[in-house]
């Protein structure tokens, strides 16, 4: 129970903080009615004058599972934080906030905030009370889901490799990521080999925390002003096969450290998703796979390899339960329909591999989806994709970037390395270009892919990043490198 005292210094402190976040929501609006400016306009907000202390705060904020009326903060502080707060407010909706909550350094904490409004842009800043002293964090802000009709951006990157100094350059990286911050997308959708569980040094759980621990101040650049959602890659090791029954395997241990440090999606009114619990983590939910709506799009992320009995051919698999889930939602009325994974089960290609196996249909001599999996109905998933008219499959895994039509009207897109030298590239061991022998658009890295969603067309850019290394015959910062438009399918009555 709270002493008199503790109670009376709460109740000082929540005073304060409503009177500074009043002020800076004022200059907020003043600021931008003047301007016009919706929403770059931190700098100006920032400046310290209204909230006599404001700093970043001491560690780092991802945010995930945003909706429509709520979305949830990781915080990890590298200092002990005795109460706080998250407060939000937009130029249209009545402020929003948390909890008061105390944060210990070091632990991964979780907090949603609810009662907002859907459409919306919000600014939030922490109120932190270190010691009886009361400091804001920096404004950041972030947006629920957008109405129907509405045009907004999202970001795509692949393949980051941190930690493996020869496939990711940490400079690289980050300019990936500010290029991706100066676009303001609504969020951004990882596919895939961010977490290398399978370095050597790799061996149990504080090495597997160490590695999920060290992306988050390379995420929290994007992920502090806008959603993300993580893929897993082969990488990232949460394999069905490795799974033996206790909590010592690789997978358990990285879908731990996962669900700890990155709120992905779980199944609600909001989000579709994995429902089928995993017995070694009691009380959770394995936030692997999940679809949601955005203004006019269905998303839908799929998970390659919790359900694989083994890394190869018709041993890869969706498992029933996660296929049987996919026809469930892909037949929804959406204006785009967009599928994220991380590669199919055969390893390196685009269209090339789309006829095989789970994916396909076909075996290595004759077609024999419905021996394979029986049970499962007629269709493997290109041929669900196809049905259900999903308009761009999204995967990784070749480090590289390609646009493939595919003769059955989707469009397959490989993502392009996040960091990887883009002049040592060409002819090198990390040049997969000969896996696509089927052709198409093919451009090595590095860079991200952007997605303007708008009411006529969805329009993917890809999108160089380049740093002071590099040379200039391979393009330079914020080319767009390549683009195409994807025509809105006219599914609405
Ligand atoms: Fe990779």
């Amino acid at each position: 129970m709270r002493s008199e005292n503790a109670e009376q210094k709460l109740h000082q402190f929540g005073f304060f903080a409503l009177i500074v976040f009043c002020a800076l929501c004022f200059l907020a609006y003043t600021y931008a009615g003047k301007s016009g400016a919706p929403v770059n306009t931190l700098a100006q907000l920032n400046s310290g004058v209204v909230c006599g202390t404001v700093q970043d705060f001491p560690g780092t904020i991802i945010l995930g599972r945003p909706t429509g009326n709520e979305i949830t903060f990781s915080l990890l502080s590298s200092v002990d934080i005795a109460e706080m707060y998250v407060t939000a407010e937009s130029q249209v909706a009545p402020a929003a906030q948390t909890s008061v909550f105390s944060l210990g350094a070091g632990s991964p904490t979780t907090i949603t905030l609810s009662g907002l409004y859907p459409n919306s842009y919000y600014y939030y800043t922490a109120i932190m009370n270190f010691g009886g002293t009361s400091v804001c964090s920096t404004m950041h802000g972030f947006q629920t889901q957008r109405s129907p009709g509405s045009s907004f951006t999202f970001a795509i990157i692949a393949d980051t490799h941190l930690g493996n100094d020869f496939l990711c350059n940490q400079d690289r990286y980050k300019q990936t990521l500010q290029n991706i911050n100066d676009e303001r997308p609504d969020f951004t959708i990882s596919i895939g080999d961010d977490f290398l569980a399978d370095l050597p040094w790799v061996k149990g759980t504080s090495e597997v925390q160490k590695i999920y621990l060290s992306q988050r101040p390379f995420l929290a650049m994007v992920g502090q002003d806008g959603a993300v959602f993580n893929i897993n890659g082969n990488h990232e090791l949460q394999n069905g096969w490795l799974l033996d029954g206790t909590d010592r395997n690789m997978a358990i241990m990285v879908m731990k450290a996962r669900l700890a440090y990155y709120p992905n999606p779980r199944p609600n009114n909001f989000y579709s998703g994995a429902s089928t619990p995993q017995p070694l983590l009691p009380g959770e939910l394995t936030e692997n796979y999940y679809a949601w709506f955005w203004g006019d799009a269905l998303f839908v992320t799929l998970d390659d390899y919790l359900y694989s009995s083994e890394g190869k051919q018709w041993s890869y698999s969706l498992g029933y339960d996660q296929f049987t889930w996919l026809k469930s939602v892909l037949p929804y009325n959406a204006g785009f329909k967009f599928v994220f994974h991380h590669t199919y089960g055969v390893d390196r290609g685009g269209v090339e591999t789309a006829s095989y196996f789970e994916w396909g249909g076909l075996g290595l001599k004759s077609y024999e989806f419905t021996k394979m999996r029986p049970g499962w109905g007629d269709q493997p998933i290109h041929q669900i994709l196809v049905a259900n008219q999903v308009d761009v499959v999204f995967k990784g895994h070749d480090h590289l970037y390609v646009k493939q039509d595919h003769p059955d009207g989707i469009i397959y897109v490989t993502a392009p390395q996040a960091a990887f030298d883009p002049d040592g590239w060409k002819g090198g061991s990390n040049d997969k270009t000969s896996e696509y022998t089927a052709g198409g658009t093919i451009l090595g890295p590095a860079g991200h892919l952007s997605v303007e969603v708008t009411p006529d067309a969805a329009i993917v850019s890809y999108i160089f990043s380049r740093i002071a290394t590099d040379s200039l015959k391979n393009g330079v910062n914020g080319q767009v490198a390549d683009q195409f438009t994807v025509p809105r399918k006219m599914r609405y009555g």
